[in-house]
């Protein structure tokens, strides 16, 4: 039995598409900062007395489709760690599960890392991500702390991982989420991306130029140059989202709200000089990229916009970790 708690990661060059979904490998390379507000936490027991799996996700029975994506995850480990036994699954989120604040990106990471510990195996950082990776590409990520990279995967690649790029105290960037709806998002990251691969129009451009923008991520974050970050930023996240509008059918995961606080950061930027630049993921929730001195500011005037049910300053978090005890 192991218990191990992971934080959520938001993208800032985004990961839309497979190139591989039998083994889940990624067409583009991804850079994301992982969240010190949003975490998972996972208990994860082999238990030779039990007939299947269960799993509990947030105080309920998770359901069939839930149980089953884990349950991939599980057989791996089996088959590595040499256990045949049924697992016993309990994870909690602080946060809201599906709605495009990475709760698959935190649960998976936090499965992965519970999951090897519980029967011995390494818990080596990229050891945990590769098999992250396989359940969630983006949980891949969750491992590190600070800011984190997920390659793009060659077909037929195993042991893809995500690597570190800088630490949490790198640079004192903050992601001020705005919450624009309440409930699960409609439809899933992992079928939208399907979508917009299988039918969008607009896809092929997307894979090929994915990764000049996450270049220009990586260089913004480097030479801590928030405008270079931040324009790549909003590219990444506008041209994801026109794949997935231009799909058939359509997925549109954006609200009259996240169009509104859109462009109350544009003109926070273009009008008032605060440096800030948004990115919003599979959901209609808004996130803006902003240094510390400027978050309260930011907060402050998102939390105004008509709709925004609440928002929440996110710093950069820490990798996840082994916890004592149980949830
Ligand atoms: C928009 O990692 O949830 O958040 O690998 O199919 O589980 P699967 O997809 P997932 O996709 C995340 C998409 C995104 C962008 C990102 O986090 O990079």
């Amino acid at each position: 039995m192991a218990t191990a708690r992971a934080h959520s990661n938001i993208a800032l060059a985004k990961y839309w598409g497979k190139k591989d979904t039998e083994l889940n490998l990624p067409a583009v390379p991804s850079i994301s900062m992982t969240l010190d507000a949003y975490h998972t936490t996972t208990t994860v027991e082999f238990d030779s007395s039990l007939a299947q799996d269960t799993l509990i996700l947030n105080e309920r029975t998770a359901s069939q489709k839930e149980l089953h994506r884990v349950q991939q995850l599980l057989n791996r480990v089996r088959t590595e760690g040499s256990v045949p036994h049924a697992a016993r699954v309990i994870s909690r989120n602080n946060f809201p599960t599906a709605s495009g604040l990475a709760s698959s990106a935190s649960g998976f990471c936090a499965l992965a890392l519970a999951a090897r510990a519980a029967v011995g195996l390494s818990t080596e950082p990229g050891r945990t991500s590769a098999l992250a990776r396989g359940a969630s590409a983006s949980a891949a990520r969750s491992v590190f702390g600070g800011f984190a990279e997920l390659p793009a995967g060659t077909r037929g690649q195993h042991h893809l991982k995500a690597k570190p790029l800088f630490g949490a105290k790198h640079w004192d960037l903050r992601l001020v989420v705005a919450l624009t709806e309440q409930g699960p998002k409609a439809v899933g990251s992992t079928e939208g991306m399907e979508n917009s691969r299988l039918t969008s129009p607009m896809y092929k451009g997307w894979v090929s130029r994915a990764p000049l923008l996450t270049r220009r991520v990586r260089s913004g974050l480097k030479h801590r140059n928030l405008s270079r970050l931040g324009e790549a930023m909003e590219k990444s996240t506008l041209w994801f989202h026109a794949c997935t509008m231009s799909s058939t059918p359509p997925i549109i995961y954006w609200n009259g709200v996240t169009l509104t606080t859109m462009k109350r950061i544009v003109r926070l930027r273009t009008e008032e000089h605060v440096p800030v630049y948004f990115t919003m993921d599979a959901g209609p929730h808004v996130k803006a990229l902003c240094e510390s001195t400027h978050a309260d500011r930011v907060a402050e005037s998102l939390a105004k916009v008509p709709g925004v049910t609440g928002t929440c300053i996110c710093g950069p978090g820490p990798a996840a970790a082994l916890m004592e005890g149980d949830t």
